[in-house]
């Protein structure tokens, strides 16, 4: 720790120890709530199979491409995002400014998120959360989301875990527990999966998930995919663009791009495969929108041997896929306080920590106080989520792609992601074409759909 302070008072940056340190974190911050809980009532709400078709299909055209984009961009700088994107144009710096402000707005809602996961874990440890008649467990999410107090609680004991890691910095915070927790995180999911798959009537969730139903593609399930796409790979918001500036010149971005799309993609699809077994299973509907995987899997959990075990898993695993995206969301506006600031990583760390706590404080407050709030139908919450996910998102990937397709010289982009023509350059003109061309059309179609101009 000392030493750290040194190195960095010097100017010299932390760098993570390992590749697989690199890729538990980078895999750490892909999968999280959006994986676990925002994925399937998405889905859900999209109509199952057809979702999940046009999900997958821009995941793999733009996927693994976006993840280079910003790992090319971070790793080129070695630096925080914003002067990550001055160095190769600086027309490109409000790239990093967006994805600066658009971490506050995540953080604030994610730490609510992840503080009700918290509580559920509490709750299943002591039982109470299986005692709950299945009736009363809408009212039972209803009363303690909506409290005043015991929800801030949370809030605040998930951001000083999260804080407690970013305190520690790359290697001796971030890396040092992704190597703990993503490990701990795919044994959970296992156990929950096969638990799931064996119940009674779990093949009806399968089937519902699985076929596509493509009278249910409307241009508002295609913005929702893009958007999902974007906010699972954490793509739009500079956190990978500040993952990758700590990373060593030698590691091959492109086979960790692959790996980390390829994880994060799993999760989420092996998600489904927990949740809506054990939905059908106790025959609830899909759709349930924020409260989906906070009351009717505890509704089933309830009512099944071993409940409480099933209840704590799933949530601590809920728990532990938060943490390790909220570090990664905490982290991009810290690095870029410590550098372009000269804060102390302390002091930046406490800074965004208190900001982004008193936000959130808004948001939990929308579900509760101030459900009064309304703004084009949306609660606090809503309105954050759209703007992060809907509007910020795909503009930061945007500016992103253009900055370099556009904004950089092709022979510059393609060195970076190649180690310096260290291997194969084939595939890197692909990508670049698709960066140049495919993704912004892409995006601005998109946007246009969802404008009602398209
Ligand atoms: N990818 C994270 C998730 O799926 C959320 C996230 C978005 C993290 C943007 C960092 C940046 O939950």
């Amino acid at each position: 720790m000392e030493q750290k302070k040194i190195l960095e008072g010097e100017n010299q940056r932390d760098q993570f120890n390992s590749r697989l340190g690199f890729v538990l974190a980078t895999a750490g911050s892909a999968i999280g709530l959006g994986n676990i809980w925002r994925f399937p009532y998405i889905v859900g709400e999209n109509g199952g199979g057809a979702f999940l078709f046009v999900y997958m299909g821009i995941l793999i055209l733009m996927g693994v491409s976006l993840l280079l984009v910003e790992f090319v961009i971070g790793r080129n700088g070695g630096t925080n995002a914003i002067d990550s994107y001055v160095k190769i144009n600086p027309k490109a710096k409000w790239v990093g400014w967006l994805g600066f402000i658009t971490a506050f707005v995540f953080l604030s809602y994610y730490s609510v998120v992840g503080g009700w996961t918290l509580f559920y874990t509490l709750s299943s440890l002591t039982g109470t959360v299986i005692k709950v008649a299945p009736a009363d467990m809408g009212a039972f999410f209803g009363n303690f989301i909506s409290s005043p107090i015991a929800p801030l609680i949370f809030h605040f004991i998930f951001m000083g875990l999260t804080m407690g890691i970013i305190l520690g910095g790359i290697s001796g915070g971030i890396e040092k527990y992704s190597k703990i927790l993503m490990p701990a995180l795919f044994v959970m999911m296992i156990a929950l999966v096969i638990r799931a798959v064996t119940l009674d009537g779990a093949m009806e969730g399968i089937k519902w998930y699985l076929t596509p139903d493509f009278s249910k593609i409307t241009s508002g399930t295609i913005v929702s995919a893009m958007g999902q796409v974007f906010f699972t790979l954490s793509v739009g918001m500079s956190g990978m663009v500040t993952y990758a500036s700590y990373l060593s010149k030698e590691e091959k971005l492109p086979v960790i791009g692959t790996q980390v799309a390829f994880a994060d993609t799993l999760i989420a699809i092996i998600s489904g495969f927990i949740i809506f077994p054990v939905l059908f299973a106790s025959g609830v509907a899909p759709a349930q929108g924020v409260g989906l995987v906070f009351i009717t899997l505890p509704m089933v959990f309830s009512q099944m041997p071993l409940g409480g075990v099933f209840s704590f898993l799933f949530f601590a695993l809920l728990s532990v896929a938060a943490l390790t995206s909220a570090i990664s969301i905490l982290e991009m506006p810290v690095t870029t306080l410590i550098e372009k600031k000269k804060m102390t990583r302390k002091k930046a760390t406490f800074l965004v920590g208190c900001i982004t706590y008193v936000m959130g404080i808004a948001v939990s407050l929308g579900f509760g106080a101030w459900s009064g709030f309304n703004l084009f139908g949306m609660d606090i919450f809503g309105v954050f989520d759209y703007f992060g996910s809907n509007i910020s998102l795909p503009l930061g990937t945007l500016g992103a792609a253009l900055t370099i397709g556009w904004m950089w010289n092709k022979n510059d982009a393609l060195k970076e992601l190649t180690n310096d023509g260290a291997y194969s350059i084939g595939i890197a003109k692909i990508w670049f074409y698709v960066v140049r061309y495919l993704i912004p059309i892409t995006i601005i179609m998109v946007f246009l759909l969802n404008i009602g101009i398209l």
